[in-house]
């Protein structure tokens, strides 16, 4: 299989074949989701939440992200590794912006890094781009302003809210993103920014219209049960195996059924 890239993105769009995406944030899942032939994987910050245990994604640090990131490449094979930009990690100045990136990739060895926002964000994309840093934007409910949105909120469904997402979709674009994830939005709009733009869109609770889709892992394999979001869907019920398994574990260790001979010197 061949390493998926940038280009991999924009030829996908054009040949109309869509674009698979997960997140991973340790050595070993992220191996297993290569070996499987995922396309891209995205260090989220959403390790603050299915990792870390925060309630949102807002105390993660841009040393936190260098960590997983640096663990997440070194399982990877082919597919693209993005790293996640934290809140505040490209808020304060450009200078800042093209550091904290820059160490993304440099020592987290990501091939591409992804910032939250639309206009208001397109100063940071153009340095960063000019920087030969790829950029993925990302657009709708973005977590890092939960408390901007007043809690995590379906995002675009009043009509200057849409038309805002469309140009900033438009705006990222021209900046030099080479793709955007779209959150929480409805289908239609989602189709509508999809259609409006050359490079591709990346859904999650964004409809079917996308060019891909990207789900966090720990929610589509059932291993994160304390919320889920209408738009995952399981493909395993890893919790319950995990819980099943440790509790044999426990209860062969209580009874002398392990360790066996087998397993024995
Ligand atoms: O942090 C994350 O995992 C994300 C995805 C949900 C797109 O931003």
């Amino acid at each position: 299989m061949n390493k998926f890239t940038t280009t991999s993105f924009a030829k996908s769009k054009k040949e109309g074949r869509k674009i698979s995406m997960l997140t991973a944030y340790d050595y070993s899942t992220a191996k297993l989701l290569d070996e499987a032939g995922v396309d891209s994987i995205l260090v989220g910050d959403s390790l603050g939440m299915v990792v870390l245990g925060y309630e949102n994604t807002l105390q993660v640090t841009i040393d936190d992200m260098i960590h997983h990131t640096k663990a997440v490449a070194r399982g990877v094979k082919n597919a693209m590794v993005i790293g996640d930009m934290p809140f505040l990690s490209y808020h304060v100045s450009i200078e800042e912006t093209i550091k904290n990136a820059g160490r993304l990739i440099q020592e987290g060895n990501a091939h591409a890094v992804k910032l939250e926002g639309g206009t208001e964000i397109i100063p940071q994309v153009e340095a960063l781009v000019k920087a030969q840093i790829p950029v993925i934007g990302h657009l709708g409910l973005t977590p890092q302003s939960v408390n901007m949105f007043g809690g995590f909120k379906v995002q675009g469904k009043v009509e200057d809210q849409a038309k805002k997402m469309v140009e900033d979709a438009k705006q990222l674009q021209k900046a030099g993103a080479f793709a955007i994830v779209l959150e929480c939005i409805p289908e239609k709009l989602a189709e509508l920014i999809s259609k409006s733009i050359e490079i591709p869109t990346i859904g999650i609770g964004a409809g079917k219209y996308c060019d891909g889709q990207v789900l966090v892992t720990q929610d589509m394999l059932g291993m994160f049960s304390n919320f889920t979001p209408k738009f995952v869907k399981k493909y395993a019920d890893l919790g319950d195996s995990i819980r099943k398994a440790v509790t044999d574990y426990c209860s062969e260790i209580q009874n002398g059924v392990f360790p066996e001979t087998k397993h024995t010197f």
